[in-house]
């Protein structure tokens, strides 16, 4: 599995996400699409960047009975994106029938990566609203097994998580990480960040970076700086 930058292309709109993806010329980045994109302008942003050359990440976190995540998955399976996710709190049950659904009649399909906690959740949140009372690293760790035995590719963490989910979930489960920034970067409203060379070194498969590229005077090069960092 090789390593890559993801894009998060955190746009509202289509012509916004073609007129930043247009400054990269020959070059196709990979791209997260997430709920404001995808609910704004529907499968018909998928199709066309899929058209356009990209391989894409469709970040909608799905929750709900197996049978209902099931038929979802196999319509996004069907859009041909790369990669999409599930909440692991759905039950392995549930992220079961999500793989089961995205499989095409070959076996093959995209990768399937599940979200653990929220990094919005902390301790003290998922201990009173949740009413889960152990510790966060745990209920992490444990929500990516299960994500493992329902046959997962892997999961969204922080990069500080990466060693722990693989020596927990093997090398070959996949870490999908945000919360990167440059070491001469704005940190913004990421709290635990790390460089994408510090991601490198930490283990993660993917790093999925969205304004120190969207926001920087010249995204291209802050794109080809974070490949230069993580993959090269
Ligand atoms: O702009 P920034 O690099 O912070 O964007 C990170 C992207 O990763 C955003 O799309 C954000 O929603 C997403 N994300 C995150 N933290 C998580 C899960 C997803 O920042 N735990």
């Amino acid at each position: 599995m090789g390593k890559d930058v993801i894009v998060a292309c955190d746009f509202s709109s289509a012509d916004q996400v073609f007129e930043f993806l247009d400054k990269f010329e020959g070059k196709k980045p990979f791209i997260k699409i997430g709920m404001e994109l995808f609910y704004a302008e529907g499968p018909a942003i998928v199709r066309e960047l899929k058209k356009r050359g990209h391989k894409i990440f469709l970040d909608l976190k799905l929750h709900d009975i197996p049978n209902t995540v099931k038929k979802a998955m196999a319509v996004l399976a069907d859009l041909g994106v790369d990669m999409c996710n599930v909440h692991a709190a759905g039950t392995v049950k549930m992220m079961e029938a999500a793989r089961e659904g995205l499989k095409n009649d070959d076996g093959t399909g995209p990768l399937l990566i599940a979200v653990t906690q929220l990094t919005s959740t902390d301790q003290e949140r998922m201990e009173k609203d949740l009413l889960i009372k152990e510790d966060m690293d745990k209920v992490v760790m444990h929500y990516a097994k299960n994500a493992k035995e329902a046959g997962l590719d892997g999961v969204v963490c922080s990069p500080h998580e990466s060693s722990e989910v693989h020596d927990a979930c093997g090398g070959e489960f996949l870490t999908v990480t945000p919360g990167v920034r440059f070491a001469d970067g704005d940190v913004g409203d990421q709290v635990r960040v790390m460089t994408p060379a510090q991601a490198k070194k930490a283990g993660s498969d993917y790093i999925v970076v969205g304004r120190p590229i969207t926001a920087a005077a010249d995204p291209v090069a802050a794109y080809e700086r974070c490949i230069r960092e993580f993959v090269d």
